[in-house]
Formats: C-alpha cells, sequence, structure tokens
C-alpha cells in the first residue's frame, strides 16, 4: 500500500441514511386534481392558466413570450455578482436570458428548448397523472435505446444526486466503507457517498480532468467499497483500467455520467458497460428535464431494488404506476426516499433525448471553434481530447493561475459568463479533514480552470469569436 498524505479519523455519524427517511408518500395527482385537469383548463381567475401558449420569438433556441427588454452592457468593471443579478432581473421578467446579440450577455449554459418541447410538457399536463407514470416509463426506455443499452434495466429518479445516493446504496456502501472519488467532483458525490454512512477517500485527475486509475490504485485499502468515475466535461474516463482494478479488489464502480450522456469511449456507448451509471438531466446539463436521474443497472435485482427505494422503500408495482394509476395495498420494505420522477419532467427529458444528435454536434460544433481560434495562444492549455466521441458538456481551459481571475472579471465586464468546475471537494469545510491521496494535479487544475460558455442550441460564429477576442485580448 503506498503512502496516504492524509489519514484522518472519519466521521461516520454525520449523516446517516435512516435520519433521512421520514418523508411523506406521494405518487400521481389526487382524484380531485385529475378530475379539474380533465374537465378542461382552469379558469384565469383561479390564479394559474395551465394551456402554455406559443411563444413568439425563437432566439437561438430558447422561446420566450415576451419581447426582450434591452438591457446595457456592462462597461464598468463590474463583479461577477452584479452580472448574476442582471441575468436574474431578465429571466424575472420573462426576458430571454439566451439573447445573443452583439453585446448582450452570454450565459455559461444554455438549453435547447423548442416547439416540441413546450407541447410535451403541455401534453403531460393535460392527461393529468402528474406524478410516475407511463411517461417515467417511456423516458426510460428512450434513454436506454438512445445510448444503445439493450441488456440493462433503465430506472429513473428525480435527480442526478438521487440518482447517486441510491447508486451507493446499490454497491452496498455504508458506515466503515470508503468510497475513493475524484476530488474534482460535484459535491453531490461526496453528499451521496456520506448519505449511507461511508466516507470519501479524494483521489488525484489526470491531465483528462478525470480520476487517475493510477493514483486510485494506491488508495485502495481493506475499507474501500467502491470507486467512483466521473467522466469530466467534454472527457471519459479510462473505464478499462478502472474495472480491472474494481475486478481485482471486488469493487463496485460508481460511473457519473452526468456529463456524457450520448458520449461513447472507445466505440462502447455511455451506460452501455460500467458497473452502476447514471446520468443527469439537470436544468444545465446537455438535455434537460429540468430535473431527473437516470441508473443503468445490470440486473432486474438491483433495478427492482431501486424501483423500492425510490417509492418510499414500498413494493408498489411499476407495472401498475406506469399505466398511470397506484395502488393502495402496498408494503414498506426497506429505508426509501421520495426521490421518484414526475411525468411532467419525463415528458420534457423524452422530448429533448429525441434531439440528442443535434444537441450533441451542436456543442461538438462550438468546442471545435473554440479550439480552432484559441490553439495559437500559448497561454491557453485546450481540453485533452478530441470531440468526435462526445456530447461535451463543458468546454474547460486552463489558463495561469494568477490571470484566471481577473480573467473572468474580464470576460464578465463584457457580457460573458464563465464557470468554475470546480472547487476541490477536499478544500470544503465539511471534507477537508477526509483521508486524501496526494492531489499536485488537482490543485494545479483548481487554480487554472474555467468553463466557457457552451450551449446546446447552435453557438454563432460571431458569439464564440466575441468569447475568444476577449479572451486573446486579456492573455496575450
Ligand atoms: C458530475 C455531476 N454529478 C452529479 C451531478 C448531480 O446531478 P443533479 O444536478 O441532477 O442532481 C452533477 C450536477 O451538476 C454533476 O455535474
Amino acid at each position: 500500500m503506498s503512502p496516504r498524505t492524509k489519514n484522518v479519523a472519519c466521521q461516520p455519524n454525520r449523516s446517516s441514511s435512516s435520519r433521512n427517511s421520514g418523508v411523506d408518500a406521494s405518487s400521481g395527482p389526487s382524484s380531485k386534481v385529475r378530475a379539474t385537469l380533465s374537465d378542461g383548463p382552469i379558469p384565469a381567475s383561479r390564479g394559474m392558466d395551465l394551456r402554455l401558449k406559443a411563444p413568439q420569438r425563437v432566439i437561438e433556441g430558447v422561446a420566450f413570450r415576451n419581447p426582450p427588454r434591452r438591457i446595457p452592457p456592462v462597461t464598468s468593471t463590474a463583479a461577477l455578482g452584479r452580472r448574476e443579478t442582471e441575468l436574474r432581473e431578465r429571466t424575472e421578467g420573462n426576458v430571454p436570458i439566451l439573447n445573443l446579440g452583439p453585446t448582450n450577455p452570454i450565459p455559461v449554459y444554455g438549453a435547447l428548448l423548442e416547439e416540441d418541447d413546450f407541447a410535451a410538457v403541455d401534453a403531460a399536463l393535460r392527461r393529468g397523472w402528474l406524478g410516475l407514470g407511463a411517461d417515467v416509463a417511456a423516458f426510460e426506455s428512450t434513454v436506454a435505446a438512445a445510448v444503445g443499452a439493450t441488456d440493462r434495466y433503465p430506472v429513473a429518479v428525480n435527480t442526478g444526486g438521487a440518482a447517486l445516493h441510491v447508486a451507493m446504496m446499490v454497491a452496498g456502501c455504508g458506515p466503515g466503507d470508503e468510497v475513493i472519488v475524484p476530488t474534482l467532483c460535484h459535491l453531490s458525490n461526496v453528499q451521496a457517498l456520506l448519505a449511507t454512512g461511508a466516507v470519501p477517500v479524494f483521489c488525484d485527475v489526470d491531465e483528462t480532468m478525470c480520476i487517475d486509475p493510477d493514483r486510485i490504485a494506491e488508495l485502495i485499502g481493506p475499507r474501500t467499497r467502491a470507486i467512483v468515475a466521473l467522466d469530466y466535461g467534454c472527457n471519459t474516463c479510462d473505464h478499462d483500467a478502472i474495472s480491472a482494478l474494481a475486478a481485482q479488489h471486488d469493487l463496485r464502480v460508481i460511473h457519473d455520467a452526468a456529463h456524457s450522456f450520448g458520449s461513447s469511449s472507445r466505440g462502447r456507448g455511455i451506460g452501455t458497460f460500467t458497473d452502476i451509471c447514471m446520468f443527469s438531466f439537470d436544468p444545465v446539463k446537455c438535455l434537460t428535464a429540468i430535473d431527473a436521474g437516470v441508473l443503468m443497472l445490470r440486473s432486474a435485482e438491483e433495478a427492482r431494488f431501486v424501483k423500492e427505494i425510490r417509492i418510499l422503500g414500498s413494493d408498489q408495482p411499476d407495472t401498475v404506476m406506469y399505466k398511470n394509476a397506484r395502488t393502495w395495498d402496498y408494503d414498506a420494505v426497506r429505508v426509501g426516499y421520495r426521490y421518484h420522477l414526475s411525468n411532467i419532467h419525463a415528458a420534457l427529458g423524452t422530448s429533448q433525448v429525441a434531439k440528442l444528435g443535434r444537441i450533441r454536434s451542436n456543442r461538438q460544433r462550438s468546442c471545435e471553434s473554440y479550439s480552432e481560434r484559441l490553439k495559437a495562444n500559448d497561454l491557453v492549455r485546450l481540453p485533452a481530447a478530441g470531440f468526435d466521441d462526445v456530447c461535451p458538456f463543458l468546454y474547460a481551459v486552463r489558463v495561469p493561475a494568477e490571470k484566471r481571475d481577473a480573467l473572468r472579471t474580464y470576460l464578465s465586464d463584457a457580457g460573458i459568463d464563465t464557470g468554475l468546475h470546480w472547487r476541490p471537494a477536499h478544500h470544503h469545510t465539511f471534507f477537508k479533514e477526509f483521508r486524501c491521496g496526494p492531489l499536485p494535479v488537482s490543485e494545479a487544475a483548481a487554480r487554472e480552470l474555467v468553463s466557457l460558455p457552451l450551449h446546446s442550441a447552435a453557438m454563432s460564429d460571431a458569439t464564440i469569436d466575441r468569447i475568444c477576442d476577449r479572451i486573446t485580448s486579456f492573455l496575450r
């Protein structure tokens, strides 16, 4: 066993699954709500008009009803906070965030929402079964078909974070166990494993920003239960090396594919070949269901286990629920959570998956344009791999650490929003005492990384030029 730079007592009692389990049960609407919906539109006097009116404008894929209110470009050295306030005001005024004129703000994320997405949500609302039902079944099979998974069992839950928590439970994580996780990760990776009573061991990444298999090998010990393999940005992990390590030490692999839905690795679709794989369809992902997570499982037993956990540990059969119906004679058979997905989210998710090909090529093209324009700049390190095999979630570059924050402010002053993925987990107050391996790559990268705007709608050459010109004028 190789050296451990930090060996601190675990804090297993900070969070435990049993303490989180007192959530109220509900799936599907009450009969009263159903009756109202099937009777036709709710009158405006009741304060809510469920008929989604046809949007009048579509701006680079995002439709809004009201014409945009002109907000002058920020020319002072405004702080990032001011930009965020301005973006919030735009949203509250029902004004497009994604209004990419020559001087308008460019958000870091952008969904592709079109008429068919609005129509799908409208139709699901009008069907009136709002909880877990037929749309969820359709979403699960659509996701599996989109990634080419013929021998996997897809199960949808209400967020990617919930999917990770349940994945840790499938892996059998609990008090006394360690889970090896890249420190360059999403908060939900750590919270999910802590919720089972396990503790993290933070591992370094390699130059792809994905977990480094050589570093994993050094951290495996008698308490190790699982490894989190997180595909970062536009890169996928070395899944073969990670699976081999897991097989050698009898560990489970939780594949966090929140960033890599629609990608492939060595010719295999993500979601088709790893141990326990999860996707996220949150508001900023390449495809959004507003919020949803999908687990890709290897066996019917695991799928049943997850289906019980997602509905408060009860044995309500999905054969009934997937017909927009419920039973009243269910039994609580294990610890569970209110993690089930609603039909409304699922309907949007299904509509989004239908445009995966277009979203993937839009995002690939934007990444290629960035790389083409920035490759001559020695101060900008481009993402490690090409984009042909992936549906890229982030275009994250590395710039000199001492210039990174000033660059972000300079871009923000020109209306260009950027992201930070991420502050390493071991820097967070609540996580800093857990065991770590050596983390030199993560430490350096965390000071250098900056995520540039990347949208699911096509980004125009003018928009990419505007961003790259501004970067180049700062970093010369
Ligand atoms: C890598 C990664 N894993 C998990 C999650 C959690 O997914 P969700 O937001 O759907 O809960 C995210 C969300 O951004 C993520 O980026």
